[in-house]
């Protein structure tokens, strides 16, 4: 019995590079979904002009154009709400979300952070973990909830620190490795494997004790 394509919206502040990785992947036919919207705060930010180019649905409201930030939230998570999404990628959305609109979209929402979670949540990952002297990196993709970046736990990338490394280097090193993460687990979704809760993930209806380890091949150990 073939599934119909998982509709996913993606939500983005920034140049889009995750929402650019899901349209590869569903082109190459890896991930059988479509993105039914492109949701920001930001009308100038790169995953706008990209659903723009794309012919896709996309929805850009700046704070400032609302009276309060429950506002903000309440306009743009109706209009996510609209599509009829069944998988909401937080991608790069650089604003704290109100429980009261995440509970609008609960158990369909994931965010992928630039981090070994639950190792630095928030921002400047890459810094923390060069201060810290760590002597790995990585990403992580969970499931939103009201705290910040504290979710359930799907899946995980590594990759090494390399003498010499500085910030940006890292970030760049990690950037490729963190799209991979994130077709990987949407795939889990369009095959409709996966149900999120609010302190839980299931993966074919078995609780997730620790997050999905992506290898060198992009599968993900376990799945
Ligand atoms: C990614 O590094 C993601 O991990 C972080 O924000 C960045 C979004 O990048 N949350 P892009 O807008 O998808 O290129």
């Amino acid at each position: 019995m073939t599934l119909p394509p998982l509709r996913i919206a993606v939500l983005a502040s920034g140049r889009g590079s995750n929402l650019q990785a899901l349209l590869d992947a569903i082109g190459t036919g890896v991930l059988e979904a479509r993105i039914v919207g492109v949701f920001s705060d930001k009308p100038a930010s790169g995953a706008i002009a990209l659903a723009g180019a794309r012919g896709l649905h996309g929805v850009a409201i700046r704070p400032r154009d609302c009276p309060d930030r429950a506002a903000h939230d309440e306009a743009l998570f109706s209009e996510i709400a609209a599509v009829q999404p069944d998988l909401i990628v937080f991608a790069g959305y650089m604003r704290i979300v109100g429980a009261a609109a995440l509970s609008r979209l609960e158990g369909r929402m994931i965010n992928i952070h630039p981090s070994l979670l639950p190792k630095y949540p928030g921002l400047d990952t890459h810094a923390r973990a060069l201060a810290a002297g760590d002597a790995e990196h990585g990403a992580s993709v969970h499931a939103v909830t009201p705290a910040l970046d504290a979710g359930p736990l799907l899946a995980q990338v590594r990759i090494p620190l390399l003498p010499g490394d500085d910030a940006p280097a890292l970030a760049a090193r990690l950037l490729p490795r963190e799209h991979a993460l994130l077709v990987a687990t949407a795939t889990l979704f369009a095959q409709r494997r996966v149900r999120l809760h609010a302190d839980h993930a299931e993966l074919d209806g078995r609780r997730l004790a620790a997050p999905l380890q992506l290898d060198a091949a992009n599968h993900l150990i376990g799945a």
